[in-house]
């Protein structure tokens, strides 16, 4: 589709999913009240939203349609998200201050606000995710529509809860913490964990709440792998290439803290060939399906040159 109208079909799912996420944050209320409001601040700051995105075009691409069943998992793997980079954030680690446009949770809040906003969130989410078994709508299906939604749900939760954690992103940040990266090899899989995993996790989820089968997961991980990748590359090169203004982020933050970046290793072309590379190989993906979704598609590839 032309650039038109994907930029308007992307504004519609964007405040699609603002809607969502204003409707499962917390309320701002009772002796909590801080660190929600720092939850909140964090999350409705903005951002691509490119994660619950690919939930609701991956479900689609699979035939889904009763957005009850998504909507949480929408909702939760953004607030996941959203704490894995108030964490990032943190002067233990990237110690940045600027995010999604605006100052980072503990620039606002403080440190320790900072950090218990991150556990908030990260909790919340999974409380959030539960609700694709609330009473309203599984409490009126049939018992076998009841026990199809609940082989799936648990089968999404299992996802997010893996690639969330020591295994997914949680792994990826360890690793690139410690900053021994000495091999390109290396450097792609601290990607493919810290980035790629909650990528997966996004499609992954999408797919099975659609019902897809073991073999359909195994070329949407890959797919979704390929994708964080190309993702991730292209984020090392706007680290270099971009603006404070553009990005919401500030620029040189991985040449201030001297990580071992992709770019790093071979160089901003050979990073920008890779960014295609990567992303060719995961379109792919739709071929090897038998499947299509143009706006998936077309979101795809309008990463390879994304500027934000
Ligand atoms: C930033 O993710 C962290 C990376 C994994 C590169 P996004 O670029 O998706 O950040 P938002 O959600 O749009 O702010
Ligand atoms: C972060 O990678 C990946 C996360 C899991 C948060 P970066 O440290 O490069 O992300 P930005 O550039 O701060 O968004
Ligand atoms: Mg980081
Ligand atoms: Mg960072
Ligand atoms: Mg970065």
């Amino acid at each position: 589709m032309n650039q038109e109208k994907f930029d308007i079909e992307r504004d519609q799912r964007g405040a699609y999913i603002e809607e969502i996420l204003s409707k499962y944050l917390p309320k701002e209320t009772g002796y909590q009240k801080t660190v929600l409001e720092a939850m909140n601040y964090s999350v409705l700051a903005g951002g691509k939203r490119l994660r619950p995105m690919l939930i609701l075009e991956t479900y689609r691409l699979f035939g889904g349609e009763d957005t009850s069943i998504i909507e949480p998992f929408m909702a939760a793997i953004e607030m996941i998200h959203t704490y894995s980079l108030v964490h990032d954030d943190l002067p233990a680690l990237d110690n940045d201050e600027f995010r999604r446009g605006r100052k980072t949770t503990h620039i606002v809040y403080g440190e320790a606000m900072g950090i218990l906003a991150g556990d908030g969130l990260l909790n919340y989410a999974f409380e959030t995710a539960c609700h694709s078994l609330n009473r309203n709508v599984f409490g009126n299906m049939t018992p076998e529509a009841q026990l199809m939604r609940l082989t799936r749900t648990a089968k999404a939760l299992e996802i997010l809860s893996v690639k969330a954690g020591i295994y997914g992103m949680i792994g990826g940040q360890v690793i690139d913490v410690e900053g021994t990266m000495e091999s390109l090899e290396q450097v792609l899989n601290m990607y493919q964990l810290k980035t790629g995993a909650l990528i997966e996790a996004s499609m992954m989820i999408g797919a099975v709440l659609a019902g897809a089968d073991e073999n359909a997961l195994k070329i949407i991980e890959q797919m979704a792998s390929d994708i964080g990748l190309a993702f991730q590359i292209q984020d090392d090169i706007l680290d270099v290439t971009s603006t404070l203004e553009v990005l919401g982020k500030p620029i040189h933050s991985d040449e201030r803290n001297e990580k071992a970046t992709f770019v790093a290793f071979v160089g901003l072309e050979q990073g920008k060939n890779e960014v295609v590379q990567y992303s060719s190989r995961g379109l792919d993906g739709f071929r090897l399906l038998g499947r299509e979704n143009e706006f998936l598609r077309d979101m795809m590839i309008h990463l390879i040159n994304r500027e934000k």
